[in-house]
């Protein structure tokens, strides 16, 4: 059970499985003006270097996608050019206790900042949404450090990003998601950043389906679907994080 676990992440992280890959890049974007998007976080494992998206939703917690969890988790705050990182700060992960790989489920960890970051002009962070139904502007942008082809490793090292629209939810499929459909979006790399919706944060970069020549299906983390959880664990992170090691150990038995 615990082995093909593991293998399932692996395959995930590393490449697609048919038809749905794990995101790493923003394909088709602009290069962000650097430090306009100041609660823009740059995730990586220490060691082995992989990297994410997050971003800063209080002075102490950062958000991203469950299935960054790597194992040497450092964030980086206030970044435009990952050519020029400042000293990185060390997290407690609190990956949501339901998350799975595959099919990929719940989404969404939190990271608690060791030292709470000092807010100031180009580390700020930004809203989540208020209550879980309400309406979301469709006119949407995602952002990013990963690849800028589908199909080739090409990471950006200045932050890009890219307007996309939202799929009417009939068409996306789950109430714990959100969508969007075109060519252009996240990839590999990707993972983990904010779609920003208006001022506010409504969704994470999970994962992409490769519909048809061109067509791309980017899935994201329905923010406002996981308020209570989010509340929760930032209002008493110790707790949680015990109650999310419990839940590891049961699935992993
Ligand atoms: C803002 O904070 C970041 C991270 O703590 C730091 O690297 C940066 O130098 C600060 N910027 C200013 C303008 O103080
Ligand atoms: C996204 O759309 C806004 C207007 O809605 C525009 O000002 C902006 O330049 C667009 N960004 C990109 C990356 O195309």
């Amino acid at each position: 059970m615990s082995i093909l676990w593991l293998i399932a992440t692996l395959l995930l992280l590393h490449s697609c499985a048919p038809g749905v890959c794990m995101h790493h890049g923003i394909v088709g974007g602009k290069d962000s003006i650097p430090h306009s998007r100041p609660y823009m976080v740059y995730i990586r494992d220490s060691v082995t270097r992989k990297p994410c998206g997050g971003f800063l939703v209080r002075e102490n917690f950062v958000m991203t996608a469950a299935h960054c969890n790597y194992n040497h988790l450092m964030v980086y705050l206030g970044v435009s050019n990952t050519h020029h990182l400042p000293v990185g700060v060390a997290v407690h992960p609190i990956p949501h206790p339901k998350f799975s790989m595959s099919p990929p489920g719940h989404d969404i960890m939190l990271l608690k900042l060791e030292t709470p970051a000092a807010l100031n002009k180009t580390v700020k962070t930004i809203a989540l949404p208020k209550t879980e139904n309400e309406e979301i502007s469709k006119n949407c942008m995602v952002m990013g450090w990963g690849q800028q082809d589908y199909d080739k490793m090409s990471p950006s090292w200045v932050l890009k990003e890219v307007n996309v629209t939202l799929l009417d939810s009939k068409n996306c499929g789950t109430i714990d998601t959100i969508c969007t459909e075109g060519y252009y979006g996240p990839s590999v790399g990707d993972s983990g950043g904010p779609l920003v919706c208006g001022d506010v944060v409504q969704g994470i970069v999970s994962y992409y389906i490769h519909e048809s020549k061109n067509i791309y299906r980017s899935r994201y983390t329905h923010i406002a679907h996981y308020l209570p959880w989010i509340h929760q664990v930032m209002k008493n992170p110790n707790q949680l994080q015990h109650e999310t090691w419990k839940g590891k150990l049961d699935k992993l038995i």
